[in-house]
């Protein structure tokens, strides 16, 4: 910061009690770059990676704050929280205009190094799809080999998601919606049934003003969001390897062609047909 009455920045920090290099371990995380080859292109996507994660924790944390909000009936804080969320998920999503820089070759310099590790192995992002509701139990496995995050994860998977919290919420506010949909195994898929779709669609007859109707539509910013993201994804890999198989052993672009078919908060996507 600049003293008063002079414009030169302070340079001399000694015995100052929070310097920036300990307030967010700037040396313990630059010091955790470790890339495998000596390829010019493995720090852009090594780094990316870090930097994919760190994200994916951030937006983990704020969806377990929206689910409080929903949680307490708290609809303009949580749509508030879900503005900058929403943003994270687009500076998540122009990652991949970095990483589609990788010509093919530059990447198979160092692909092999990679062994069978891939995205199913981030436990970050597991827990994301957990918390947005998308709760596959089967890509917890790879996870039950490692000790220091299984609990997490499986935690994850049984908690109620972001929309199990709107759709709890929509039933307090006088939505009709049955047992099977509010009282089911959390750690099972939400299925999508017309009364979760009637509740939305008179959301929207209340119009802009009326703040579920706000709420539907940042929980559609989340959810398109992350449509993007893996739209993203899979442009992206079919430029870098085109069609061949993953690194964690799926058919790759085809696999992640399906995967970008899932919408999180489904009867928010087909409501829009009948309004
Ligand atoms: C740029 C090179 C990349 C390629 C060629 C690539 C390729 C793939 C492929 C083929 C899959 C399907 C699973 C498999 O067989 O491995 C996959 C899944 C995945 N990748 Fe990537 N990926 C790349 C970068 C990244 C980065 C930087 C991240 C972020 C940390 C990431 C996160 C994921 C995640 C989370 C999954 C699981 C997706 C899901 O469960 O829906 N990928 N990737």
């Amino acid at each position: 910061m600049a003293s008063p009455d002079t414009d030169e920045p302070r340079l001399d920090f000694a015995g100052s009690s929070t310097p920036y290099i300990d307030y967010q371990s700037i040396d313990v995380l630059l010091s955790l770059q470790q890339p495998l080859s000596d390829a010019p292109a493995e720090p852009t996507f090594y780094v990316l990676g870090q930097v994919k994660e760190l994200l994916f924790k951030l937006l983990y944390g704020e969806l377990v704050a929206v689910r409080a909000l929903l949680d307490a009936d708290d609809v303009p804080g949580a749509v508030w929280t879900l503005r900058r969320t929403h943003r994270v998920v687009a500076l998540l999503t122009g990652t991949w205009d970095v990483l589609s820089t990788l010509a093919p070759t530059e990447f198979n310099a160092f692909r092999e190094h990679l062994g069978s590790a891939s995205g199913f192995q981030s436990y970050m992002y597991r827990m994301l799809e957990y918390v947005l509701g998308n709760k596959d139990a089967r890509l917890a496995r790879p996870h039950r080999h490692v000790p220091k995050v299984r609990d997490q994860v499986e935690e994850a998977l049984r908690a109620p998601s972001v929309y199990d919290a709107a759709l709890a919420l929509l039933a307090r506010r006088g939505a009709f919606l049955p047992p099977e949909v509010l009282g089911r195994d959390l750690a099972q898929p939400h299925t999508p049934h017309e009364a979760v779709e009637r509740a939305w669609a008179d959301v929207y007859d209340a119009g802009p003003e009326d703040e579920m109707f706000r709420l539907a539509e940042a929980l559609m910013d989340i959810a398109e969001g992350f449509g993007r993201w893996r739209a993203l994804h899979l442009l992206t890999v079919e430029r870098i390897i085109g069609t061949k198989t993953g690194t964690g052993g799926t058919t790759g672009v085809n696999w992640l062609r399906r995967a970008a078919e899932h919408r999180h908060f489904p009867e928010l996507w087909t409501v829009r047909s009948g309004l």
